[in-house]
């Protein structure tokens, strides 16, 4: 766990563009990096699985398929299988690039997340205009029968809710007031998981939320209804098999990690609960202008000893980063970076624009080295 005084001493240093010297091995001696020096390899060792989230549109890229064949045992889709790019119609489906991750993950016997049945985003235009609350529950079921019945025992685990927690909106429960809680109600969440099963039994159903992971008191907050939440469902008897924890988090900003993370694996764990780090990206945003070779240290630094807590726990069965490649983060979209940094392309990802693993790779499979055996 970093210290907040070692923190701030990292803070600093990164402020005048010198990142630690770690013991880290940013790029051992030993830079091969397939086969067993993989990451999928190093993960399997210690019966981990590593994946990454995968655009349709770059698998007819040979470059980005080499590298996510040699490195990965699990892909999810970054928007392939979510509600809107799914839906153009009421009436019809669009599952081309769904369809062409699942063979192209079968073809090189990778596992497959699916992301996401019920979200409050990337809702097709027509939704607002056509879900009712007369025909709400039906719109959920048939989507989610149609869906996870057509790649039924072929995904490891669906994100069947995303983001349903928003205490900001000030309800009790700190559910999100979503359109499908509008139209719905909270029972919303256990129709939701009931007709997954139904669907798809194989599948472990998964509930996957973000600004759960630090030290903060929001973040604090966030964990404690989440957590609750969990308790009601499992309750309730709603059939739920794991916790996502997005792991959307920085670097160079004042975000610690330590025993709130640590709590939030051990309070699902308690629940029966595997726990999946789903969306792992490290914004470097908030790292002071420094050469990308320093600022790579400090993000790598962020994947060390993140993931070295996150698989403490054996109940923590996979890690994800939310992308391959820094050519590709979405990170570079936000609002936040393009009128902050827009010449400074974020490097987030363990593997850079040019598909070189960068410090980040090399610190996540460190971490892996250093898992203890699940
Ligand atoms: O495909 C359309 C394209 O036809 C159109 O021309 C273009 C311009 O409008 O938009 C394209 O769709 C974009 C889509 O990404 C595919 O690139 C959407 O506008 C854009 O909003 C969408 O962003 C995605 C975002 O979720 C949606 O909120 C990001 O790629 C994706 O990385 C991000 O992923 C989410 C997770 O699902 C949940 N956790 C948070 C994470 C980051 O927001």
């Amino acid at each position: 766990m970093i210290t907040r005084r070692e923190y701030l001493k990292r803070s600093s240093l990164a402020a005048c563009g010198l990142a630690l010297a770690r013991t880290l091995p940013a790029e051992p001696g030993n830079s091969h990096i397939e086969g067993r020096d993989s990451l999928k390899a190093r993960a399997h060792n210690r019966g981990l699985l590593a994946g990454c989230a995968v655009n349709a549109a770059n698998l007819r890229e040979d470059a980005f398929t080499k590298v996510l064949a040699a490195q990965y045992n699990l892909v999810v889709a970054e928007n392939a299988m979510k509600f809107g790019p799914l839906r153009p119609t009421p009436d019809t489906f669009n599952f081309a690039d769904a369809d062409a991750l699942v063979a192209f993950a079968q073809h090189h016997k990778m596992k497959i997340r699916g992301h996401n049945f019920v979200w409050h985003e990337q809702l097709p235009a027509w939704f607002a205009g056509t879900a009712t609350k007369e025909n709400a529950k039906k719109i959920l079921t048939d989507h989610i029968h149609t869906v996870a019945g057509r790649y039924k025992g072929k995904i490891h685990s669906w994100d069947v809710v995303n983001e349903a927690i928003n205490i900001s909106d000030g309800r009790p429960d700190s559910l999100r007031k979503s359109s499908w809680l509008e139209l719905i109600g909270p029972e919303y969440l256990e129709l939701a998981y009931r007709t997954a099963r139904q669907a798809d039994p194989k599948a472990k159903l998964t509930y996957n939320e973000y600004g759960i992971e630090d030290q903060s008191e929001s973040d604090s907050a966030k964990r404690a209804a989440t957590l609750a939440l969990l308790k009601r469902l499992k309750a309730a008897n709603v059939p739920l098999d794991a916790l996502g924890i997005q792991s959307h988090i920085k670097a160079g900003a004042l975000q610690t990690f330590g025993n709130g993370l640590r709590e939030l694996i051990a309070g699902a764990q308690s629940l029966g609960l595997e726990v999946y780090f789903t969306e792992l990206d490290v914004n470097d945003d908030a790292i002071p202008d420094s050469a990308p070779a320093a600022r790579d240290r400090i993000v790598a630094d962020v994947y060390h000893d993140y993931l070295a807590i996150a698989f403490e726990s054996t109940a923590t069965k996979a890690v994800l980063t939310w992308g391959l490649t820094d050519a590709h983060t979405w990170l570079n979209g936000i609002k936040s970076h393009r009128e902050k940094l827009p010449n400074r392309p974020q490097r987030p990802l363990p593997f850079d624009a040019d598909y070189k693993p960068t410090p980040a790779f090399f610190a996540m499979r460190d971490a892996f080295d250093k898992a203890p055996h699940r």
